[in-house]
């Protein structure tokens, strides 16, 4: 959904103050860290935002692709991480002339939601294809059908209220009420799938997947999946 990739290449709001955006990068940083199984890995970040915190991600693993579809992101990403040499930047559209079986681990972290399931069948087959034998998807922050808006309200205040930004966080979710954020929520709408239906959808992608126990980031009610490849199993072809 293009309306998407505009509004993150906008200057949103999305994030209620530099604390807060700051905190969720170190988050995400964080747990992405904790997937990663070894130093030497090459790591996948997909649709990876201004990802803020990518130094910590890089001294922790070989290599890291940031890859990110917002052109305005993407420029800052490349002048923010110019100077080091474990990090390299990338459009979605390069990630098809990568090598094939070259990452160990691609991370996807609250952006399924942004794709209609077409859009995210296609990352799949183009992850899928980069990924080697061994290597994991891990697929963050995933909505589920039967969790509306006010969890996403409630998970950001207990965030706030553990980090001290509770009052940013009121003005923001009051900002973001009015916003484009809001308009484009109801307009365009968020792609939530239940756990069984995410897991069948990575099956027919070709992978092997399971819930796990917690989830990126801080919203305890989205989902986290981790997939690796089906062995014997080809992927169904989009024509199937
Ligand atoms: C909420 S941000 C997540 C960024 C980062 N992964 C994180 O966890 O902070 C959503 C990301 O998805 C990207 N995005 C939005 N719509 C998309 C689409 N239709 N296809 C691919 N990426 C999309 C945006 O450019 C943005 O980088």
């Amino acid at each position: 959904m293009e309306e998407w990739i505009d509004y993150y290449d906008s200057t949103h709001t999305i994030y209620a103050s530099k604390r807060h955006r700051d905190l969720h990068f170190q988050i995400i940083a964080r747990d992405i860290i904790g997937y990663i199984s070894s130093p030497d890995s090459v790591v996948l970040d997909y649709a990876c935002g201004e990802a803020l915190s990518a130094v910590k991600v890089a001294d922790a693993c070989g290599k890291l692709y940031l890859a990110e579809p917002a052109p305005g992101v993407r420029g800052r990403l490349i002048a923010r991480f110019a100077p080091n040499t474990k990090i390299r930047v990338r459009s979605l559209d390069d990630l098809r002339h990568m090598d094939e079986a070259s990452v160990d681990l691609v991370v996807m972290n609250s952006v399924a939601q942004y794709m209609t399931p077409e859009e995210l069948d296609r990352a799949f087959a183009v992850i899928r294809r980069l990924l080697k034998p061994t290597g994991r998807l891990v697929l963050g922050d995933v909505l589920r059908p039967e969790i509306g808006m006010g969890r996403d309200v409630l998970a950001l205040l207990r965030f706030a209220r553990a980090h001290g930004f509770l009052t940013d966080a009121l003005y923001g979710l009051a900002s973001t009420a009015l916003s484009d954020y809001r308009q484009l929520r109801s307009r365009v709408g968020l792609q939530r799938y239940s756990e069984a239906g995410m897991v069948a959808k990575l099956a027919a992608a070709g992978f092997s997947a399971s819930r796990a126990h917690v989830n990126i980031g801080h919203n305890p009610w989205r989902m986290t999946f981790v997939a690796r490849h089906a062995l014997g199993q080809a992927p169904r072809s989009a024509s199937d």
